[in-house]
């Protein structure tokens, strides 16, 4: 194992979305390292995502270092998985205590060590602290209040976020504005983003497609809901193909329903560099996921959102992000807007200019100093 010296940060990934935001963090930190920088950090993955399809590829084509620390917690239940990084986490700090523990975004794996770190005294930073959607039945929402309720330090990626921290009573002291770590990567990926392989052989071409993400628990894990979203989407789109990188959640409950519509291309979940480039040249992206609201925003590409709630309102308020919620008669009538080219304009959010690695490098050095 690598030598590690104090004073170190422990930095957690542990599912597919982390990865894309404590890239930056990472690189900025080698960075001050080699210009005689003292801060040391712990890259520890909890395995929450094992795939290389969901967690290999993306070490590899954005140059994340090996993780010191794989606690290979695998999936489960929500209980069973949170438990399983936290026995795992609470383990390696009896070992090894690190000097703060930085976690980013909403999985799992954020809420599982802030607990256990908070429990042995280490101090939590949140990267993308104070999101709220106020929807109570997504996990993702349980983790942002358990975790910014015992986080110390908190990294926003918006005014809006930081306005909910500070009704929730958080100091303004706590609360920096740095702006979005997965926008840095997006940025500085850009020159690199790639075709992936299927892209000749279903003969895409710029704006002639739109990409469909789908895998929250509430729209892929109901056979019925996802084959009603399925059809809607491929009715209205009858002349347009539709990229569609399955999660493996969704893939589960996919293998149950019957052959769907052959313009609804089934592909693998797609590394970040194909992905990316998927969505910069597409017509429009549906999706239900935040993160993918974001970089669509940044990229000036349509995007429509298949819930009823959002964390991350400048997407629609700035960005090319519009909520569609669940009903395919609204769904229908937002994709007929998109495919005819009637989608509103939109801007890129205050400070997801690149930058965030580093303001939020220099403040962690500012800490230990
Ligand atoms: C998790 C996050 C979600 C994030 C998403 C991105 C939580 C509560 N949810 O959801 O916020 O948007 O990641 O993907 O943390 N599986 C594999 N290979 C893997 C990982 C998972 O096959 O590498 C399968 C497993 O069967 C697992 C299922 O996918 O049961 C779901 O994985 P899980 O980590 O439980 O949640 P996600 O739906 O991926």
């Amino acid at each position: 194992m690598r030598a590690i010296r104090l004073p170190f940060v422990d930095i957690i990934a542990g599912a597919r979305p982390n990865f894309m935001k404590v890239a930056p963090i990472i690189h900025g930190l080698q960075k001050r390292q080699l210009a005689g920088g003292k801060l040391d950090f712990r890259l520890v993955h909890t395995g929450q995502h094992y795939d290389v399809r969901m967690s290999g590829d993306f070490f590899e084509q954005l140059s994340i270092p090996p993780p010191d620390i794989n606690l290979a917690a695998g999936s489960g239940s929500q209980a069973e998985q949170t438990a399983a990084i936290m026995i795992g986490y609470e383990r390696l700090l009896h070992e090894q205590p690190s000097s703060l523990c930085l976690v980013v975004g909403d999985v799992n794996s954020t809420m599982a060590c802030a607990i256990v770190a908070q429990k042995q005294g280490i101090p939590v930073a949140h990267v993308e602290g104070g999101l709220r959607s106020h929807d109570w039945s997504m996990p993702e929402e349980i983790n942002r209040l358990v975790t910014d309720a015992i986080s110390n330090l908190f990294f926003t990626t918006s005014t809006s976020a930081g306005d909910n921290l500070l009704h929730s009573g958080v100091p303004a002291s706590r609360i920096h504005f740095v702006g979005n770590t997965m926008i840095d990567t997006l940025l500085q990926q850009l020159p690199n983003l790639r075709p992936p392989a299927f892209w000749n052989p279903l003969s895409l071409t710029p704006q002639s497609y739109l990409v469909l993400t789908l895998h929250r628990p509430t729209n892929v894990d109901n056979p019925t809901t996802l084959s009603n979203l399925l059809t809607t989407i491929c009715a209205t789109c009858q002349n347009t193909p539709v990229i569609f990188p399955v999660h493996p959640r969704t893939a589960k409950t996919l293998a149950t329903l019957p052959p769907l519509p052959i313009h609804l291309h089934q592909v693998e979940p797609q590394p970040y560099l194909e992905f990316n480039y998927l969505v910069k040249h597409a017509k429009g992206v549906i999706t239900d996921s935040g993160g993918i609201t974001e970089e669509a925003t940044v990229l000036g590409v349509p995007c429509m959102t298949l819930r009823t709630t959002t964390e991350r309102p400048e997407t629609i308020t700035m960005g090319s992000n519009e909520l569609i919620g669940e009903d395919p008669a609204r769904l229908r009538t937002a994709l007929q807007h998109l495919l005819t080219g009637q989608w509103k304009s939109s801007t890129i959010p205050p400070k997801w200019d690149g930058q965030t690695g580093q303001r939020i490098v220099a403040i962690l050095e500012e800490l230990f100093a």
